[in-house]
């Protein structure tokens, strides 16, 4: 059996790995998916799986982008479903305050942070679909068939109070409705056997967090890679922080 994830804007969580580096200038692509064969694999998977990584620049913000991206994970694939998708592209401006914000602004941000995750899907979603078909585990579950959507705190409506004294109106505004897509992505998409969950990284030491962050790139990513496994139906449509505790929305 092969097992096949799509790494979207995630050259970090590449390159702490040392996966495979993204190509190209950055997402300019219809999606240069580099295919890669993991050893040892990323998520624990039923022995004598094969499991290949593809990750690319393509940009979120741009639908044909999205579809061209699709249309070459497929062909990659020959034939077999994809397991996980992960969402991880996101902007952020540090200076959105509610006396600065503007249209363009709030509508730059969900163009990347909510309503690319949101086509994201829906392009691969024939490919989530076969895999969930195709597999013989019962339940939900990230080696099944699984959307995984990068969220923050910052989009926790019952959370804001404790951070506003950065208020980042477009970042927050845009990750809520990236919460509420995937609440709805999980009522909708359960049937057809594929989880859904937001996950929150941390504040990490990225070019988005600063180097005064709480903490390194690596001890983020080696909570997320470590809460994967453990997800299942009872985390569909949820929020949950890199060490895998329920944030509330
Ligand atoms: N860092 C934190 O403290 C923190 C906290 C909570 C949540 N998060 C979330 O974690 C995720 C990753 O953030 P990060 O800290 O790694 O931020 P980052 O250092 O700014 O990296 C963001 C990534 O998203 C990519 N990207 C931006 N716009 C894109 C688009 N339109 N299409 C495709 N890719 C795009 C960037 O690509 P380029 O480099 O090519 O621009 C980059 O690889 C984001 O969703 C963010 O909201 C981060």
């Amino acid at each position: 059996m092969s097992w096949g994830l799509w790494v979207l804007g995630c050259s970090e969580l590449v390159a702490q790995h040392h996966l495979v580096p993204t190509e190209g200038s950055p997402h300019s692509s219809g999606g240069r998916a580099v295919p890669q064969h993991l050893n040892p694999p990323l998520l624990p998977l039923p022995s004598g799986s094969s499991q290949t990584l593809f990750s690319s620049t393509a940009d979120v913000a741009n639908p044909s982008a999205i579809t061209d991206a699709a249309k070459i994970v497929e062909g990659k694939l020959n034939g077999m479903g994809l397991n996980l998708l992960i969402n991880n592209a996101g902007i952020y401006t540090p200076a959105a305050s509610l006396q600065t914000v503007d249209a363009e602004e709030m509508i730059r941000t969900y163009k990347t942070n909510a309503v690319g995750p949101m086509l994201m899907a829906q392009a691969f979603l024939p490919l989530l679909k076969k895999a969930a078909r195709e597999s013989t585990e019962k339940g939900l579950s990230c080696s099944k068939a699984a959307i995984i959507n990068i969220s923050t705190i910052m989009g926790s409506i019952e959370k804001t109070s404790e951070s506003f004294y950065k208020p980042v109106i477009s970042y927050r505004c845009s990750k809520a409705a990236l919460n509420m897509l995937t609440k709805c992505q999980a009522l909708t998409y359960g049937e057809a056997g594929i989880l859904c969950v937001a996950l929150h990284p941390g504040w990490v030491k990225t070019d988005m967090g600063l180097f005064v962050a709480d903490l390194t790139v690596d001890t983020s990513v080696r909570g997320l890679l470590s809460v994967l496994p453990i997800l299942s139906e009872k985390h569909s449509g949820t929020l949950l922080n890199w060490e895998g505790k329920a944030i509330p929305w």
